[in-house]
């Protein structure tokens, strides 16, 4: 049986910051997304785009069945206001993970930088409000950790993720890992 001490060290090992909270619902949340983790449609123009991650909570456990709602406009900045396209409603599976395909999403006038806006919540966790940006966006000049105030909604630059691009020359996506981290209540 591990000693106390062993227990409070793989704790401190294991441990997470949470993901710090940014921007609120916003204008253009809806409630209700489709559950479904394909939100691109073929022939939909733009950079294809793969997310995908864990849910954790401090401690590093994974949260299963953690709720995940995702939206973002389309590749030229643009909101589905009348409908769901690019919105969803995710819950992780039993190792905390969940994916979805969509596009990379545009800029538009009202904000700097390209996002993707989440919102996470688990029983007995805090409910995150946050959101996602891309390294490649131009607007970080290739230095997200230099430039990231460009954004006055990005406080920290541990929200803008490395983009790799993957798959066959012909079929490229760019793929992207984000892992929120929520508090424990
Ligand atoms: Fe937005």
């Amino acid at each position: 049986m591990p000693s106390a001490l062993a227990e409070a060290w793989a704790e401190k090992e294991n441990s997470r910051t949470p993901t710090p909270p940014g921007g609120g619902l916003g204008p253009f949340y809806k409630r209700l997304a489709p559950t479904s983790n394909m939100l691109r449609e073929a022939g939909d123009p733009g950079m294809p785009l793969v997310v995908a991650g864990q849910v954790f909570d401090t401690r590093g456990s994974v949260i299963r069945g953690a709720t995940v709602e995702v939206w973002q406009t389309n590749h030229v900045g643009i909101y589905d206001l009348d409908g769901y396209r690019y919105r969803a409603r995710l819950t992780t599976n039993g190792e905390g993970k969940y994916d979805f395909s969509s596009v990379m999403p545009g800029h538009y006038p009202a904000r700097v930088c390209q996002h993707v806006h989440f919102v996470v919540t688990a029983p007995e966790h805090k409910p995150l409000i946050t959101q996602m940006y891309f390294a490649t966006d131009p607007v970080f000049e290739g230095d997200p950790g230099k430039n990231y105030a460009r954004d006055p909604l990005i406080a920290t630059p541990e929200v803008i993720r490395p983009v790799t691009l993957v798959g066959d020359p012909k079929d490229i996506h760019a793929a992207v890992r984000f892992e929120p981290v929520l508090e424990v209540l």
